[in-house]
Parts: structure tokens; C-alpha cells; sequence
């Protein structure tokens, strides 16, 4: 299938909105180009994959997406308007989520106290800006306490919602951190190789969760994975980066089959 070239939604036939747009990106660390040039879309509703040898510049790219990095040029827009001026501290209110590929918990705090966390990061500018008036604040807080419950049943967690976050396994904790971000009600969810340290059977619910959060949630997600059968088997595209450039856009089975992919992979181990 042709990938649409120009901004817009709904005009061809078979076209998606594109909730996310990334235009000409490059970044630079020194003499390092990390991103050169990137360009590709996310359509709202979808699992994207971004695969890539490692030093490909995934990680840069969720970087820029959190504003964590200044890019050099180009442009990232999100429901069309540019990222350009937001801080990190914006990231979440505007509706970007993100986990890490080491889990990130505050470690002497309940699990359901670290979900509460992300609840509040949606609710934070409404709490900061309005003048704070304590039954406001109270229905707040409970809001906040049964979005962090409904969110931990839905990732299967239900039941530890009391324990210290360190007394978890690592894809519990995982899974913790992946609650945290599904609190905030993101619009689109970043993930970096949350298949990384699992086993078999760990990779298999993880996947059938990430299907749910994009058909239950409805939110769109990009996902940075090497589990390749994982990575794959959910996408409903995968983007190829290969020393900073994109080298492939496309549904998974057109990446199978793409020589340039097959080379940028060969001789690489991941
Ligand atoms: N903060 C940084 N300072 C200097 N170089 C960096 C920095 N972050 C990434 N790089 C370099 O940019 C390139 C892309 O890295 P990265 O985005 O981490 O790749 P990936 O996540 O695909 O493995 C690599 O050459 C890496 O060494
Ligand atoms: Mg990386």
C-alpha cells in the first residue's frame, strides 16, 4: 500500500487520521548524526513498531517526542500542533506516555500509589491552575484513587495494589510502570522494549495486553521492541530506522520481505 505523502486525513480512500507526525527530524551529539532527516506518521487507533539496530536512534526519537532532546531541525506534531514549544513537564498533560526500558518506580511506595502518580499527571494543570478548593480537591483525589485501581485490574494487578513496588517480579514491575502511564489516559502511548527481560510466557500476555490497550483504550501506540516475533506479530505498520535514517515505512509483511531491512540486520545481534 502507498503511503500517503501529503498532512491530511480522510481524503484518499482507506486513509487514517494520523494522530502523530514526525517531520524531517535530525539531531545531532557532536559528530554524531542520531537522526537525520526522519520522517514518518502514526495513525491514530494503531500499534506502530519502530525497529532498528541498536545505536539506529530509537531512543533519541522517544527523546524528542518526550522533549527530553532539542532536535536540530524539523518538527513533531501531535493531533497537528507542534511539540516545539512544550516542555517535559507538558508531555503528559498533552496526552504522551511513555515507559522506560528500565522500569522507573519510586520503590518505598505502593504499587497503587505509584499508579496514582500517572492519574495525576493528567490531572495536575487543572489541580495547579484553578484556584484549589477542597471539596474540588477531594473528589479529585478519589477520582484519581479509582482510575489507579481500574487501571491496575486491567493490566491483571489488582491484587498486589498494596504491596511495595520493589517486592514485584521484573514484568510485574514492568506492568506497574505501564499502569502508571495508562492512568494519565494518554492518547499515545510510547513504549521502549517492554518485552526486554521477559520470558516466554511474560511476552505472550504482554502482547495480548498492548492489542487490548489499543482496542479497549483506544490509544495509539508506538512500540521500540527487538522481540521481533512480538514486535511483528502486533504492528499494524513498522518503521525502520538504520543509522538515524528511516530506511522502511510499512505493514509488517512488506518489512519482511524488504532487502534494505534484511541487510541493515545482518551481522547484528540483538
Ligand atoms: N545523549 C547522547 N549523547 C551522545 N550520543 C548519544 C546520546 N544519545 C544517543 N547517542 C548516540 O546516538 C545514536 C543513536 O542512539 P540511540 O537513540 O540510543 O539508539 P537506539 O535506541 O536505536 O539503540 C548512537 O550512536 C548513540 O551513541
Ligand atoms: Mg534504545
Amino acid at each position: 500500500m502507498p503511503r500517503r505523502g501529503d498532512g491530511s486525513a480522510g481524503a484518499a480512500v482507506g486513509a487514517r487520521p494520523r494522530l502523530l507526525q514526525i517531520e524531517n527530524l535530525t539531531v545531532r551529539f557532536g559528530g554524531i548524526v542520531a537522526l537525520q532527516d526522519v520522517s514518518f506518521a502514526v495513525e491514530r487507533d494503531r500499534i506502530t513498531g519502530l525497529i532498528g539496530p541498536n545505536g539506529a536512534g530509537k531512543t533519541t526519537l522517544f527523546n524528542c517526542l518526550s522533549r527530553l532532546y532539542q532536535p536540530e531541525r524539523g518538527d513533531i506534531r501531535l493531533n497537528g500542533r507542534s511539540l516545539a514549544r512544550s516542555s517535559p513537564a507538558d508531555i503528559a498533560a498533552l496526552g504522551i506516555g511513555r515507559t522506560f526500558q528500565a522500569p522507573a518506580l519510586f520503590a518505598s511506595m505502593s504499587v497503587l500509589d505509584n499508579v496514582k502518580i500517572g492519574a495525576h499527571a493528567r490531572g495536575q494543570s487543572g489541580l495547579l491552575t484553578d484556584a484549589v478548593t477542597l471539596p474540588f480537591w477531594r473528589r479529585e483525589e478519589r477520582d484519581f484513587e479509582a482510575d489507579a485501581r481500574a487501571t491496575l485490574s486491567f493490566v491483571g494487578l489488582a491484587d498486589v495494589a498494596a504491596r511495595p513496588a520493589t517486592s514485584l517480579s521484573l514484568g510485574a514491575r514492568k506492568r506497574v510502570e505501564l499502569a502508571r502511564a495508562l492512568a494519565a489516559k494518554p492518547l499515545l502511548l510510547l513504549l521502549d522494549e517492554p518485552a526486554g527481560g521477559l520470558n516466554h510466557d511474560e511476552v505472550a500476555d504482554l502482547g495480548n495486553l498492548i492489542r487490548s490497550i489499543r482496542d479497549e483504550l483506544h490509544i495509539t501506540v508506538l512500540l521500540v521492541e527487538h522481540h521481533m516475533g512480538l514486535v511483528m506479530g502486533l504492528s499494524d505498520q513498522v518503521v525502520v530506522l538504520n543509522f538515524g535514517r528511516v530506511i522502511a515505512d510499512g505493514p509488517p509483511a512488506e518489512i519482511r520481505e524488504n532487502a534494505a531491512v534484511a541487510e541493515a540486520y545482518l551481522g547484528t545481534r540483538h
